[in-house]
């Protein structure tokens, strides 16, 4: 949540204030409530906030432009204290416009330390938030620092940032410029994103490295509890100590292809039309030349994964459900027990955990904070912790003792989509992967299922090809529709509950998702004359499951509900009962997800145009919800 920018050049230009303004542009996706930019030169230090999206702030430094300047830092907001105005945005400058400063997290002492800095200091906050206390802090310390004898500038700014590090209670990332400094910005994180961009004669900061995606690949991981001092030319890291450390260095793919809409009228629609691919490369290099499946980055030894008696997966909205689905896999390969938990909930539970455990934590950014808090947990508790994760170097990557990458690249629209059967697809290599080490399946039974899967990608783009029903059905409904019921029994229940919140997060339609078998059980009494009830058909070649969800759809029929029905091919037995019929290619049961999912996106939409909305960017949401 909150997207961060920096750049420092050697000369004064507009050169970092374009580059932070396109990068606020591409971060927009973590939050869209306010935006601002601070910059910093010879001449002094200048900033323009503006609540709204980021064109809001455009339109005002066209109106009231910003001087050239060696360094700069945006910031594009998720409202967390106080509510989007001009005076909440970021960032928040201080000490008579000495000094400026943005944030993404939450400060938990905020109130506190505000007390302790009225108190002693006399100083009213201006904001409601709890960002600006950091930027009082820290200008106060700065004035200590000098005062015990450092010269003024970058070494007393970066002095000050590591003693008020430790005064934070929460999470933070922090960039602060200083007009004593013109040629540095000084950064801190813990628990929340940051990322180095190395350039020539010029480096960059950001959230994510999509912030600079477009200067440069070459980066740099910063660590929990760490600082760093950045220059055109240098960049010098720390840990709260004042100890120098070396920062992992790696590389990114942002191909410009991967980051633009590429022609399409939103990411969303785009990326769910990169979901082949995104299938195909994360299904890409898998197996030996026997034919065995190898998970090269899975850093657990075979004898490990030989012992465990219990996996759990944890992730939040739709990456669990992609973890539901995945249960249903991995219990049926590898005869283990598989609990899906959502992460905000599971170290409440105090679940029982140890060395024998498998925790699955799935999260396409990485840095959602309640599956890294639930990854801590487990690891706490001896537990094994593997990621699925879609950013490479990202928080839960790092923090996990295996990562298993999903290759979906970029995913830019805040609804996931290529993510999930991205994420849903890495789950079965984990389940096969495991069936084959623990001796569940015999290799050539593997290598069936690996052939099936290796199917996958080309009929997902036969669904995309033929859905224009899809959207013709959702434009004439999208209007006038204000609620939407999902069937689904088996893996088509967590599919229910995946094309529900789809439609809930985009278009604004109350959804819910239901298990078929559980209808009759409550829920029914919400069906009458006219409601919409989408319902996801398993194969006829599955009789026992299909033969009781055609009497579910009857059921919702006879009481006047409008059925919607998502099927195989060649299943005739739906077409009596319902309005709609969006057809998938034939495929096993297990990987029915993978191409039943497609309809729902479009699905959603479509309708969410319909209706108007943003579609990439839907109200009160960010894409990586890095606050608990
Ligand atoms: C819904 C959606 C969210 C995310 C959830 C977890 O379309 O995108 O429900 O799936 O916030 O995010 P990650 O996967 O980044 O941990």
């Amino acid at each position: 949540m909150c997207g961060i920018v920096g750049c420092i050049a050697r000369e004064a230009s507009r050169r970092s204030e374009e580059v932070v303004m396109a990068g606020l542009a591409r971060l927009e996706y973590r939050g869209y409530d306010s935006a601002g930019i601070a910059t910093v030169s010879n001449a002094g230090l200048d900033y323009r906030k503006k609540a709204g999206k980021l064109a809001n702030l455009q339109e005002k430094l066209e109106g009231e432009p910003l001087a050239d300047a060696t360094a700069a830092i945006g910031h594009t907001r998720w409202a967390t204290h106080g509510s989007p105005s001009d005076t909440n945005s970021h960032p928040h400058v201080v000490d008579g416009g000495a000094l400026a400063l943005i944030h993404n997290g939450i400060i938990e002492n905020a109130s506190l330390l505000m007390r302790r800095i009225q108190k002693d200091h006399d100083i009213d906050p201006v904001s409601e938030t709890d960002t600006e206390v950091v930027a009082h802090l820290l200008a106060l310390t700065y004035h200590d620092v000098c005062d015990s004898g450092v010269t003024p500038g970058v070494d007393a700014l970066a002095e000050a940032m590591r003693r008020v590090m430790p005064e934070l209670q929460g999470t933070f990332t922090l960039l602060a410029i200083h007009r004593d400094c013109p040629d540095a910005i000084v950064a801190a994180r813990r628990s929340s994103p940051l990322v180095i961009g190395l350039g020539d004669g010029q480096n960059y900061l950001g959230s994510d490295a999509l912030a600079f995606s477009e200067w440069t690949d070459q980066c740099l991981e910063i660590g929990q509890d760490q600082m760093v001092v950045v220059t055109s030319d240098s960049v010098r890291v720390y840990d709260t100590h004042g100890n120098r450390q070396t920062p992992h260095e790696f590389t990114v793919d942002f191909s410009h292809e991967r980051t633009s809409k590429g022609g399409w009228a939103t990411y969303m629609e785009k990326e769910i039309h990169e979901q082949p691919r995104a299938v195909a490369e994360t299904l890409e290099n898998r197996t030996d030349e026997q034919g065995y499946l190898t998970l090269d980055e899975l850093r657990i030894s075979a004898d490990v994964l030989r012992q465990l008696d219990k996996v759990i997966i944890i992730a939040c909205g739709t990456a669990a459900y992609a973890g539901q689905v995945a249960r249903y896999a991995i219990e049926h390969w590898c005869r283990i027990p598989c609990e899906v938990e959502l992460a905000h909930e599971f170290r409440y539970r105090d679940p029982v955990l140890d060395q024998q455990t498998l925790v699955v934590a799935v999260s396409q950014s990485g840095e959602t904070m309640d599956t890294i808090m639930a990854v801590r947990h487990a690891r706490e508790q001896g537990a094994r912790v593997l990621a699925i994760v879609n950013t490479p170097g990202s928080t839960i990557s790092r923090e996990s003792d295996a990562v298993l990458l999903t290759h979906a690249g970029p995913e830019i629209a805040v609804a996931s989509t290529k993510a999930f059967t991205a994420q849903v697809t890495a789950c079965y290599l984990l389940g096969l992967y495991l069936a084959q080490v623990r001796g569940n399946k015999y290799i050539d039974e593997i290598q069936d299922y690996l052939e099936k899967l290796s199917q996958i990608p080309d009929k997902m783009q036969t669904v995309l090809n033929t859905s224009s029903l899809v959207n013709e059905v959702a434009r004439e409904l999208g209007p006038k529709t204000e609620s939407v019921i999902f069937l689904g029994r088996h893996v088509g229940y967590p599919i229910a509950l995946e094309g529900a919140l789809k439609l809930k997060e985009i278009a604004y339609i109350h959804a819910e998702g239901f298990a078929a078998g559980e209808l009759k059980h409550g829920p029914i009494a919400l069906v009458d004359e006219g409601q919409v009830v989408v319902t996801i058909v398993p194969t006829p070649r599955r009789p026992e499951l299909h033969r009781k969800v055609i009497s579910n759809i009857q059921e919702v029929r006879a009481r006047g509900a409008y059925t919607i029905v998502v099927a195989e091919e060649g299943d005739d037995a739906v077409n009596e009962f319902a309005e709609v019929v969006f057809r998938v290619p034939q495929t096993p049961t297990l990987y029915m997800p993978l191409l039943s999912a497609i309809p729902l996106q479009i699905f959603a939409c479509e309708v969410a145009t319909a209706r108007g909305c943003d579609v990439d960017q839907p109200r009160n949401l960010a894409k990586s919800v890095t606050v608990e």
